[in-house]
């Protein structure tokens, strides 16, 4: 599986943590910044990344800020970008079974790095479920 990852400056220092879990579960993963902790704009790597995920078909993209929430706002106005913001293995796991999820975020200041890793070993391991999905799935996309 091959990776994009970006944050802010309020996840930078966990981004390299991140890069070593994904790397564990034999991931490929490219660092999209930033490469210091100077204060950036989310909206900023969100939409660098999504530009990447979309252009290199099958990847997928992780992007941290203090909640998440900025980060997946602005990744879900990207056509054919599916961002879920997870809390814990079971969002996780949801978000690629039953959603499809292409870029995965969640927020430095709401998950310790015990979590952060769950979230990551789930996503990883899970799969689109497909079947009754699959409309549900159509149905968001035909809003864009
Ligand atoms: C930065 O202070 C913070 O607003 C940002 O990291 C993120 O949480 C926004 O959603």
């Amino acid at each position: 599986m091959k990776f994009y990852i970006a944050t802010d400056h309020a996840a930078y220092r966990i981004k390299s943590s991140v890069i070593e879990m994904l790397q564990d579960l034999g991931c490929e993963v490219v660092d999209l910044g930033p490469q210091n902790s100077d204060r950036v704009d989310y909206p900023d790597y969100a939409h660098k990344l999504c530009k990447e995920v979309l252009r290199d078909v099958g990847s997928f993209g992780i992007l941290i800020c203090g909640t998440g929430i900025g980060m997946s706002l602005a990744a879900n106005k990207h056509e054919g970008i599916r961002a879920a913001l997870c809390h814990d293995a079971y969002t996780a796991q949801m978000a690629r079974e039953h959603n499809d999820a292409n870029v995965l975020c969640f927020g430095e200041r709401v998950v310790g790095l015990g979590v952060i890793e769950s979230i990551i070993d789930t996503f990883v391991k899970s799969d689109f479920e497909g079947g009754r999905h699959t409309q549900r799935v159509q149905k968001i996309e035909e809003i864009d």
